[in-house]
């Protein structure tokens, strides 16, 4: 089955609301690819002048966050509404940087992701392991218990809409890429997982990015495995680079 690419870009907390603008009109020719999904998912801060300065081309917004009520006293979060409001389509859930920096646990990401989808955004629900599991080689066991605790009472059919990221934490803004067969190696049991869960269909359907390190030189061979339908890049999406990987 044929799954539409996706390449999202995770800019962290980088950018102030003019380079924002001016990162947007860099790239504006480079990410010109009519076969892909292109997100710049980026501050909240920027969201408005991203959503503005993308206006008439191929890319949409994404948030790197939200909390999960839709307005009242939760001091310095973003709600849903406000997303939709400015034009946001995506929203990273359960990235490593939330889970180990700011403590959110599996319980909140579920949370999440019921949030998102009832508001009518499509999760990139982040998944993966820290380097200690991958050398006790249990990470596949530690993914498979994110993915099934992150999709407590999600629908088949929410899940054939959803975007998957696996993010081994070695990977990330380290320098060091996973292989392209060890990608693939845990894409493939992500998607098993799905069809365990759910059935063939959806496992057929959803979408499954890889994340870490990913840049201009090892794209292409990445996103050639089957079971890989995009990346979720950090670094490289505030470069020109970013539209070689578009373009892998
Ligand atoms: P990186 O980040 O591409 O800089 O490794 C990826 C991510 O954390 O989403």
């Amino acid at each position: 089955m044929a799954r539409r690419r996706i390449i999202a870009g995770n800019w962290k907390m980088n950018k102030t609301p003019s380079e924002a603008v001016a990162l947007c009109n860099e790239l504006k020719d480079l990410v010109k690819n009519d076969d892909v999904d292109v997100v710049y998912c980026v501050p909240a801060i920027d969201i408005v002048p991203v959503a503005e300065a993308v206006k008439g081309t191929n890319v949409h917004v994404g948030a790197e966050n939200f909390y999960i009520e839709d307005k009242g006293a939760f001091t310095g979060e973003i709600s849903a509404p406000m997303l939709k409001e400015a034009g946001v389509e995506y929203v990273i859930i359960g990235h490593s940087e939330r889970r180990d920096i700011f403590g959110e646990n599996d319980i909140l990401i579920n949370q999440k992701v019921k949030k998102a989808f009832a508001s009518g955004l499509t999760p990139i629900m982040c998944c993966g392991e820290s380097l200690a599991l991958r050398k006790a080689g249990t990470y596949k066991e530690w993914i498979a218990r994110q993915i099934k605790w992150d999709l407590t009472d999600i629908t088949a059919d929410q899940v054939k809409t959803l975007v998957i990221a696996y993010e081994p934490i070695w990977a990330i803004g380290t320098g060091e890429t996973a292989t392209a067969d060890q990608a693939e190696e845990v894409c493939k049991m992500i998607r098993e997982i799905i069809a365990d869960l759910y059935d063939q269909a959806t496992a057929d359907a959803v979408r499954i990015q890889y994340g870490g390190s990913m840049n201009a030189g090892n794209a292409a061979e990445l996103l050639s495995k089957p079971n890989i339908d995009g990346g979720l890049i950090g670094g490289a999406s505030l470069k020109p680079d970013f539209g070689q990987i578009v373009n892998a």
